[in-house]
């Protein structure tokens, strides 16, 4: 494992009667034992399949890889349609390891074509898109565990529809390749009839759960993302996660802490690296942590709305944002901070004759970046605030797959600790319906009528 986790100013030691006691950790050990039993001891079984998405054959991946690399050969850009979990993977792995203006760079240096992963139904985004790609050489890969969601079924239809007109078609289907659940769903029986080549998604991996399957493989392959280190750090984060002695299992202590805040009225988890890269990797954790763990009740039934809300921040912008309020406001949160040793590039910041800044001079924006982040975490462990640090030596395919198993494992153990349905969404799933209902799909009668059933009181409308 290449990523190293400081929890110190979680502790009591660091941060004082704010802080968890070593104490409490090691009285918890049948709490420990259960939560580890509940991931470990169900690895690759039910919803739980998502342990063993790294284990793939190279033969596999090499297939993936020579199919990426014919995609990336012909296209000018490459569409991604998705959402939620079947989007904010391929994003997040985009950005960490893409070129931060990876569109806008000469298409020489580029390598790959533009990139656009569309995740919502904004009809001016949709105008936008169609404004700047161009459809006859663009390649769509539409990703959909469910093959059911009305936002990627919607932009599917509109896109298809363009090729055909564009390209006739035979050549149309060619366009098209779709990652859905083999064998179910309405997009996988449009794709087997229309024949388009089908990625298939294992029945227990579920969406947020979902993105070193073929939901992010079959991209990371188009844009010539290296996946087989990816893979390997994903694996090499398994072996960490399945160590059974917490204070070696980063997943299981790191998850095991923020219960306990949580618990200690600690309900909010900012999520806080330390480069633009990793900024959607907070989305990515966002959704994983609030989706699997916003839950209503355990798993006996009994009522216990938990959860804890999680926020993004990236270092160092919003210090001259949010900061303020970690140091000084309310003691509900768990800032976690993702630090990166060796950044891509290193920029000196040079001696000047401007009279101005002199004490950043001879310095580089490697230096003062890391200096940043080191402060803040000073002044929130002063200010006795909880919060830990990741440390990746440097963002590449290892440690992001390393980072993202470990986000996996930290939610999947969380959910253990709390005794919820880590992997089901039934709130998701009454908007998905109520949706359906209010555009008309049959099936969905009644749920309309219970939908206009509701009352609006005007009194209580402004404007
Ligand atoms: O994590 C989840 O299950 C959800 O966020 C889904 O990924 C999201 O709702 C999209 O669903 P689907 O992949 O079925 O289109």
């Amino acid at each position: 494992m290449k990523l190293k986790f400081d929890y110190n100013n979680m502790m009591d030691s660091s941060i004082g009667a704010h802080g968890i006691k070593k104490a409490e950790i090691d009285k918890a050990q049948n709490a420990h034992a259960a939560a580890y039993a509940d991931v470990i001891d169900n690895s690759g079984k039910g919803w739980q399949e998502w342990t063993e998405t790294p284990m793939i054959s190279d033969k596999t991946v090499d297939e993936l890889c020579a199919f990426g690399k014919a995609i990336r050969e012909k296209a000018s850009s490459f569409v991604v349609l998705g959402i939620g979990g079947s989007a904010l993977g391929p994003i997040c792995v985009f950005n960490a390891l893409l070129h931060l203006h990876h569109n806008e760079l000469p298409a020489a240096m580029r390598k790959a074509p533009k990139l656009y992963v569309e995740d919502n139904v904004d009809p001016e985004r949709m105008a936008s898109l169609l404004d700047v790609i161009d459809i006859k050489t663009t390649y769509l890969n539409v990703i959909t565990k469910s093959g059911e969601t009305s936002e990627t079924l919607s932009q599917f239809i509109i896109l298809y529809n363009l090729l055909k007109k564009e390209l006739g078609e035979a050549a149309a289907k060619e366009h098209i390749f779709v990652t859905t659940t083999d064998g179910k769903g309405s997009l996988y029986n449009v794709a087997k009839k229309e024949g388009f080549k089908i990625f298939g998604i294992p029945a227990g991996v579920g969406g947020r759960f979902s993105v070193l399957s073929n939901v992010g493989l079959v991209p990371f392959a188009v844009m010539g993302v290296d996946v087989k280190s990816m893979l390997a750090g994903a694996r090499s984060m398994r072996e960490a996660c399945e160590r059974k002695d917490i204070y070696a299992n980063p997943a299981l202590m790191t998850a095991f802490l923020q219960v306990k805040s949580m618990q200690a009225g600690k309900n909010i988890s900012v999520m806080m690296p330390y480069a633009d890269g990793l900024k959607t990797m907070a989305d990515f954790y966002c959704q994983i942590w609030a989706e699997s763990l916003g839950k209503a009740v355990d798993k006996a039934g009994k009522t216990v709305n938990c959860g804890q809300t999680p926020a993004k921040s990236l270092g160092v912008t919003d210090q001259h944002s949010q900061v303020q309020l970690y140091t000084e406001g309310p003691y509900d949160k768990v800032v976690t901070f993702i630090g990166v040793e060796k950044y891509g590039a290193t920029v000196d910041i040079p001696q000047d004759s401007a009279d101005v800044g002199n004490f950043l001079k001879g310095h580089s924006l490697n230096e003062l970046i890391t200096a940043e982040r080191k402060s803040t975490e000073y002044a929130l462990t002063k200010a006795g605030r909880s919060n830990f640090t990741i440390i990746m030596p440097e963002v590449n395919a290892e440690t992001v797959g390393e980072l993202l198993m470990y986000f996996m494992y930290e939610t999947a153990f969380a959910g253990a600790y709390l005794d919820i349905d880590t992997f089901n969404q039934p709130g998701v799933e009454e908007g998905k319906k109520a949706t359906f209902a209010m555009i008309g799909r049959a099936g969905y009668e009644e749920k309309l009528k219970e939908l206009n059933s509701l009352v609006k009181n005007d009194a209580y409308i402004i404007g």
